[in-house]
């Protein structure tokens, strides 16, 4: 099973619309609405690619049921625990000549007693397999909580997996997650420089391999350089015509947990990780993959031996 924590839902909605300037009215023509998270993404991609998978998280209001129920319909089993805050809501407002504007929420303010009883939950889950932590922390939340939920999941024994960004992916490293999936900048965040090519973030990834035994950095086209007992494996996805990269580095976490709940060597495991997110950008609007394009794409994935 594959369990995904996402403590800052939301609830997308795109408008669209013919016009948009500051000081007028347009008019809707149509919305959309969209079940959003990252780890929620993450859930999203491993239904499609038939791995088990259990939604967990902090979810509260009317419009946090809509969340709910739209992921129900998808197939993702939900497991949230409820706070007294609206779950947030997203808008992106997709104009003429299809350039798309984003109005980002912060979310609602979690209450202590909320935190602690989805912590309560989360130790009381009695099931194998992998802990994903993605994406960023409400309001009221620090990134300690990060670091308690990933021990609470390696004391399990679940493998645990980190994608999150800045003082959060800083902090939860110190709680030794199995695996993270920094980004560029992230990385570049992280190190406090931006490293120099493959071998820079090689050389880099290094000095942080003791307290995480599986790196993999994301590099948007360029694919993904893994990193495990101090050995670069870099493999790079054909180039394809991109309609959307959101939700590509989700869908990287979930090719790759999908290879490893497979018992695919680790070269296999990455290779799908890339196939999975550039399949995902293949799909226009949510961004999910789906599993024609990862098929159509695991043979063209190249692997390379990074030295630094
Ligand atoms: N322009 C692109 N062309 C081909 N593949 C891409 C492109 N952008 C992203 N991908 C694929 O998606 C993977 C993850 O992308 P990226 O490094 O942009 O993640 P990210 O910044 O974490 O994304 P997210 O915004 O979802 O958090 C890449 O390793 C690659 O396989
Ligand atoms: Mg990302």
């Amino acid at each position: 099973m594959v369990y995904t924590v996402t403590l800052n839902p939301a609830l997308d909605r795109t408008l669209f619309v013919d016009t948009l300037a500051l000081g007028e009215s347009s008019r809707i023509r149509r919305e959309a609405r969209y079940a959003g998270g990252k780890g929620v993404d993450v859930s999203r991609a491993l239904v499609e690619m038939d791995v088990p998978t259990v939604a967990l998280g902090l979810v509260g209001g009317f419009d946090g049921k809509e969340f709910e129920g739209r992921l129900l319909n998808e197939g993702v089993a939900c497991d949230f625990t409820r706070i007294s805050g609206e779950i947030r809501t997203n808008i992106v407002i997709h104009g003429d000549e299809g350039l798309e504007t984003a109005l980002l929420a912060r979310g609602p303010e979690v209450q202590p007693v909320e935190l602690m009883n989805f912590m309560d939950h989360l130790e009381g889950v009695n099931g194998s397999g992998f802990l994903v932590v993605s994406g960023s922390l409400p309001p009221g939340l620090t990134p300690a909580v990060y670091g308690r939920i990933l021990s609470i999941g390696r004391d399990k024994g679940l493998t645990t997996v980190l994608d999150a960004s800045g003082e959060a992916l800083r902090t939860g490293i110190r709680a030794r997650p199995d695996v993270i999936k920094p980004n560029r900048s992230e990385l570049a965040e992280l190190a406090g420089t931006e490293p120099a090519g493959p071998p820079g973030i090689l050389r880099f990834c290094r000095t942080i391999q003791e307290e995480v035994a599986t790196i993999l950095v994301s590099l948007g086209a360029d694919g993904i350089l893994l990193v495990q007992s101090g050995r670069g494996l870099l493999a790079r996805p054909p180039q394809v015509e991109v309609k959307s990269t959101v939700g590509a580095g989700d869908c990287a976490v979930a090719g790759f947990i999908a290879g490893l709940a497979r018992d695919e060597s680790p070269a296999d495991c990455l290779r799908r990780a890339v196939a999975a997110g550039t399949a995902a950008t293949l799909t226009p609007g949510t961004g999910i993959c789906c599993r024609e394009d990862i098929a159509r794409l695991l043979p063209d994935i190249t692997l390379e031996e990074v030295t630094a």
